[in-house]
């Protein structure tokens, strides 16, 4: 089990890189919006999650690389310390990029040391989390990536692979019987806290698609007056895009006669084929009340995810983030993963072309807030 999660460890440590390895050293720095945060700062916050939580914890005689760095890399771990604001993370000049690479290298080698001296199950545990948190910040880099690049005036591209494929199955809708579904993960093997306890849910019948909801859809959605369509939107999304102006998915742009999008290769027209991307829950609701029908909860999600193919795009559902019953937090700064953000999100479930190869399963509860479009999200439907 170690050595599997060492070898691991090495290779997520090393994808981490090569996802910023197109950027320019001008791209690492920029926080362009609050939710986006510079590619170096992901790359040491990262890094600084396995010095807080592992080296710290159980390497005697460890000394940190900086004494600052908890300081300007902690997130949101209140239990850890006072630390930089969110929306500030841009103005950090320094350390330099070259500097928080060295970050890295130490950090993974010191990890390396301790695991060939002393892999206990406690740190082999936490080395675990910290490796899927890794890889939930690669994901994180590829939609900064994306937001740092998009909004360039020259919309320069970016040779990441990260490129939607087409639906190409022959849209039908699974019909799924009335019962009582097992829903949650049964800790086989590794997942996150969110995803426990097992629990019975009562389901009526419904019938979900096969396909997620396409460009050629989403444009028929608009030119019919979607945007401006008031009795589509929940209030606080109809405020929300009047407020903000909002008339199309992110990255989307009206020119020449013609509806184009930034993707890694730069603007192009938009492919009518390919699944509709970076909507955002209140559009996802809106599309789906102009098409008279419904998201799918996500229990119905999980329960129908066997008869579909995902992955390319994370899809919202109309469950609110809650706990499961019988949830518990870990004590301590562990305990503020998951369960703090429980309040006022809108579950996501499936996975997207910027997953992590092995970081998905059918009870994977990801989340955001129902005004973001900036995540790789898309929308698939249920029949009302
Ligand atoms: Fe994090």
């Amino acid at each position: 089990m170690s050595k599997e999660i060492l070898k691991k460890f090495i290779e997520i440590r090393k994808q981490t890189e090569a996802v910023c390895k197109p950027l320019e050293i001008e791209d690492y720095s920029v926080q362009p919006i609050a939710d986006v945060s510079p590619p170096k700062w992901h790359l040491a916050h990262s890094t600084w999650f396995f010095e807080q939580f592992v080296l710290s914890e159980f390497k005697d005689d460890y000394q940190v690389f900086s004494e600052d760095f908890a300081y300007l890399f902690n997130s949101y771990y209140n239990n850890a310390g006072e630390r930089v604001l969110r929306p500030n993370r841009g103005l950090m000049t320094r350390p330099t990029v070259k500097e928080v690479y060295e970050y890295r290298t130490y950090v993974t080698d010191s990890i390396i040391a301790l695991f060939k001296e002393n892999a206990t199950n406690e740190i082999t545990t936490m080395v675990e989390i910290g490796i899927n948190h890794e890889q939930q910040h690669q994901e994180l880099l590829v939609y900064d990536i994306k937001y740092i690049l998009g909004n360039q005036p020259t919309f320069p591209k970016y040779d990441g692979n990260f490129i939607l494929s087409e639906e190409k199955q022959e849209k039908k809708y699974i019909s799924i019987a009335e019962g009582i579904y097992e829903i949650g993960h049964k800790k086989e093997s590794f997942c996150f806290d969110n995803e426990l306890g097992v629990h019975k849910v009562y389901l009526q019948p419904f019938e979900i698609s096969n396909k997620l909801i396409t460009n050629k859809e989403y444009i028929e959605f608009i030119n019919d007056g979607g945007y401006s369509n008031f009795n589509l939107w929940h209030a606080e999304g109809w405020s929300y895009i009047q407020d903000n102006n909002i008339k199309a998915p992110l990255y989307w742009h009206f020119t020449d006669g013609v509806w184009k999008y930034y993707n890694f290769n730069g603007l192009e027209v938009v492919n009518l084929n390919l699944p509709a991307m970076h909507i955002s829950y209140y559009e996802a609701f809106a599309f789906a009340e102009w098409k008279g029908m419904r998201l799918p909860t996500e229990f119905e999600w999980e329960v129908a995810s066997d008869h579909f193919k995902w992955g390319n795009l994370w899809e919202w559902t109309a469950s609110a983030y809650q706990p499961y019953p019988n949830f518990t937090k870990a004590d301590g700064a562990l305990g503020e993963y998951n369960g703090k953000f429980m309040v006022n999100l809108q579950v996501l479930r499936g996975a997207s072309i910027a997953t992590p190869q092995d970081h998905s399963r059918n009870t994977y509860r990801n989340f955001f807030h129902t005004s973001l479009q900036w995540m790789f999200s898309g929308l698939r439907l249920v029949k009302k």
